[in-house]
């Protein structure tokens, strides 16, 4: 499996889906194994991303249809479904809020942002809001280390945020 770091662009090559650089110890993600199944591997994740868009997230019974419809075994199409972030197997709150723990932006902070959200918002990362307003996750690059720390709400990305923003940047959705 193919890797490069966004935190350092450190590149290399192991077995695993998920590795460790060994320049700056951020955990990466490689390139997906080839999907087999659907004539058009790239469809599969086509339709996965307008059914998420469309509804949020992707149900059993939805993954199902789409194995069905597409001819893809419903073992690729879940393998596809957990790999990519972009995709949630359960029920997302109505804003997606995503705070950056990349190498590059804990080193500017973004640990504080973390632990100024969690107050804020009271959940842990991989919850929701009871009120069903947030979703909070943490990610390893959102790809603009320059910005650092950065938080993403939606599609919206918010850098070099300070800890006294975060309040004013999480009631702007609520
Ligand atoms: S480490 Fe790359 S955007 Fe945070």
């Amino acid at each position: 499996m193919r890797h490069r770091c966004g935190g350092c662009g450190n590149e290399w090559e192991d077995g695993s889906w998920r590795s460790t650089c060994s320049r700056c110890g951020q955990t990466v993600t490689g390139t997906p194994p080839p999907v087999r199944g659907p004539e058009h591997p790239e469809k599969l994740i086509q339709v996965l991303l307008s059914l998420q868009k469309e509804r949020g997230w992707l149900s059993r019974e939805t993954l199902k249809e789409v194995s069905r419809r597409l001819g893809a075994p419903l073992s690729v199409v879940y393998q596809v479904a957990t790999f990519y972030k972009a995709f949630s197997l359960a029920p997302r709150g109505k804003h997606h809020l995503r705070v950056c723990m990349g190498t590059a932006c804990q080193i500017r902070g973004s640990p504080a942002l973390l632990e100024r959200v969690r107050q804020l918002l009271g959940v842990e990362p991989g919850e929701t809001t009871a009120d069903g307003k947030f979703t909070l996750e943490t990610v390893n690059c959102l790809g603009c280390c320059a910005m650092g720390p950065v938080m993403m709400v939606d599609d919206r990305y918010f850098g070099r945020l300070g800890v006294s923003q975060v309040e004013k940047v999480v009631k702007s959705f609520g």
